[in-house]
């Protein structure tokens, strides 16, 4: 949520600033600014909307080897200019970028800066008030810097340059996350990897609570109390092509075709020189020792985790609850003697799930991340990590994230199972090899679903998923993608819950969209079709082959009866798609939404 880039160098930065940017749009999109400083000034432009619409506003004379810039989803104060970073203090001097939520601001505002008139309504502006009145007290920058720092409740990463200072860009990080990266003559500092890899693949992790000096020549990391801290760099493994759109028209539909990949990929990165799955070992112990798995997550991941507890229960029988996360904090359930928490989430930064991680920690409790980023801050700060190997995940609306987290779940079922001495039933790299295949014939059947986007979503105001057993999880998934991307008003129910109020709201013509893949419920579900069909429903049938009949609109290839998740999702992916196309919605950037959503 907001992502922040600089440059300090030798190199025109607003370029590199503004393509950053791009790469981070998946961030936060309602408003963008950027600061560049030349020998003369800091020039500041700013703008509500997108990254494009900033572009068009930057004065392009202006040649400048530094600068921050900031992409925005608003917390405190709508999207507006005024809202919009960077920030800058009373004189001026100051000038300030920050991702992340300060709580105390209020408070700070009435006992430092009640003498100075603010320009906007956010967090933010407080910083760099702060930061100046330190100086005009008398500290120098770096000292005035970290003195604000230990006032600061809350998140925050954050990029400060000084007028008076133009060698300098000052940064902190704290629970927000902040790369520095490292190259030739410059320096640059990034929310995530992907906004400089076009101009370095060498990056250095920053921890929470610390500050840098970072110079075109040299960075040098600080703890809050003023001592050093050495940090080797990394490479980061990404492929500049990874994060280009190609020839798609959206993010969305590249990463929905790249599911069969993804599959083939997660395949190779789990399988030992034997050719078997296998999970770390430690990983597998931590779960035989424990007598309850607790997965928490947010949003898709959650409905992963779902799927996920079908796995852990059915394939390695461990009891496995699935919570929330932002209810988990504040609500948490009677522990279990020996908890293991297993924290699933594609970014790694979700701030809600962070919350939990940070408490279980405190209790003592062990944790495992299931993520796509590596060093991400929930894979830090978690016992273990099993990585997702999907690839940047950019469009905000999750396609190929889920099914990876789904899979990584089956191998991790698989092998504690193995190791408890419980045989599967099943041959796994057999089973996803099936259901890579069935992804990519579902994949090359796009028409049909762009057809039932049409038939069934056009002008509709509602529409509901319907599913019993696994595919309810599905269904609940399904609605998600519509509603988050198309507008749609979409809901996932069981199908047996439906008769019990919502039925209610069925109208003439209302779809309903059911998926029927299990065998042991086909019959209920389709009975449940039957209940909604004779209030007026307009039903969309998606089944399984060898459970079809005549009235389903379509059928997907057969794959296990545990693995159709994997598998029934992606119609209900191309079918949001498709709705959110036809009805000229922006499908990689839903309104009001981001990607990384580090605020609670
Ligand atoms: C929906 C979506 C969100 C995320 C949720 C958790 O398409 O992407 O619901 O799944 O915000 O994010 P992560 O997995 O990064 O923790």
């Amino acid at each position: 949520m907001c992502g922040i880039v600089g440059y300090i160098g030798f190199k025109d930065a607003k370029e590199i600033l503004l393509n950053g940017l791009e790469k981070l749009e998946y961030r936060g999109y309602d408003s963008a600014g950027i600061a560049i400083r030349n020998e003369k000034d800091v020039h500041v432009f700013k703008e509500k909307g997108r990254i494009a619409d900033l572009r068009k506003i930057v004065d392009t004379h202006i040649n400048a080897a530094t600068g921050i810039g900031h992409t925005r989803w608003a917390t405190h104060g709508v999207p507006s200019t005024e809202n919009a970073h960077p920030h800058q203090s009373l004189s001026g001097r100051f000038t300030l970028v920050h991702n992340g939520v300060i709580e105390n601001y209020e408070q700070l505002k009435k006992e430092y800066l009640l003498d100075v008139p603010l320009k906007s309504d956010t967090d933010t502006e407080v910083i760099v008030q702060l930061i100046e009145i330190f100086v005009n007290e008398g500290l120098d920058t770096e000292a005035a810097f970290r003195k604000t720092l230990h006032l600061l409740k809350g998140s925050y990463a954050l990029g400060l340059l000084d007028k008076e200072k133009a060698e300098t860009i000052f940064v902190a990080k704290n629970k927000s996350p902040l790369l520095i990266g490292l190259g030739n003559g410059f320096n640059v500092i990034a929310s995530d990897a992907m906004a400089m890899i076009q101009v370095t693949d060498q990056f250095v992790e920053l921890m929470d609570k610390e500050m840098v000096i970072v110079t075109k020549e040299k960075v040098t990391i600080k703890s809050l109390n003023d001592e050093e801290i050495e940090r080797a760099p990394y490479t980061a493994e990404l492929d500049a092509g990874d994060i280009e759109k190609g020839t798609y028209p959206h993010y969305m539909l590249k990463e929905i075709d790249e599911q069969p990949l993804v599959m083939r990929k997660i395949i190779q990165a789990y399988q030992n020189d034997q050719g078997k799955l296998t999970v770390d070992e430690n990983i597998v112990q931590a779960l035989q020792e424990a007598d309850r798995l607790y997965i928490v997550a947010c949003g898709t991941s959650y409905h992963a985790g779902l799927v996920g507890k079908q796995y852990l229960e059915t394939i390695a029988k461990i009891p496995t609850e699935v919570h929330v996360a932002s209810e988990f904090v504040y609500n948490m359930p009677l522990l279990s003697e020996k908890p293991l928490f297993v924290f699933i989430s594609q970014s790694g930064e979700t701030a809600d799930s962070r919350a939990v991680l940070v408490k279980v920690k405190e209790l003592g409790y062990q944790a495992l991340t299931i993520t796509n980023v590596q060093g991400s801050t929930l894979s830090r700060e978690a016992d273990y990590t099993l990585l997702l190997h999907a690839g940047p995940e950019i469009a905000v609306a999750s396609t190929k994230a889920y099914t990876a987290q789904i899979s990584v779940l089956s191998i991790l079922a698989n092998a504690t199972a193995e190791t408890r001495g419980i045989k599967p039933e099943f041959d796994l790299i057999h089973e996803l090899g099936i259901v890579a295949n069935a992804m990519e014939v579902l994949c090359d059947t796009k028409d049909e679903f762009e057809q039932i986007a049409r038939d069934y979503l056009s002008t509709t105001r509602n529409c509901f998923f319907i599913g019993r057993s696994i595919d309810y999880y599905v269904g609940l998934e399904g609605a998600l993608k519509l509603k988050e991307i198309s507008y749609i008003q979409a809901e996932g129910f069981a199908g047996g819950e439906l008769k019990h109020g919502t039925i209610a709201l069925i109208e003439e013509g209302t779809p309903v969209i059911a998926l029927a893949t299990q065998e042991n419920v086909n019959l209920s579900i389709r009975g449940n079709v039957k209940e909604v069909t004779a209030r007026g429903a307009n039903p969309c049938i998606i089944s399984m082959k060898g459970l079809e009949s005549e009235d389903d609109r379509f059928v997907i290839p057969a794959v296990h009866e545990l693995f159709t998740p994997l598998v029934a999702v992606i119609p209900t992916q191309l079918i949001a798609y498709y709705a959110a196309l036809h009805r000229d919605c922006d499908v990689d950037k839903p309104r009001n939404l981001a990607k990384s959503v580090t605020v609670e």
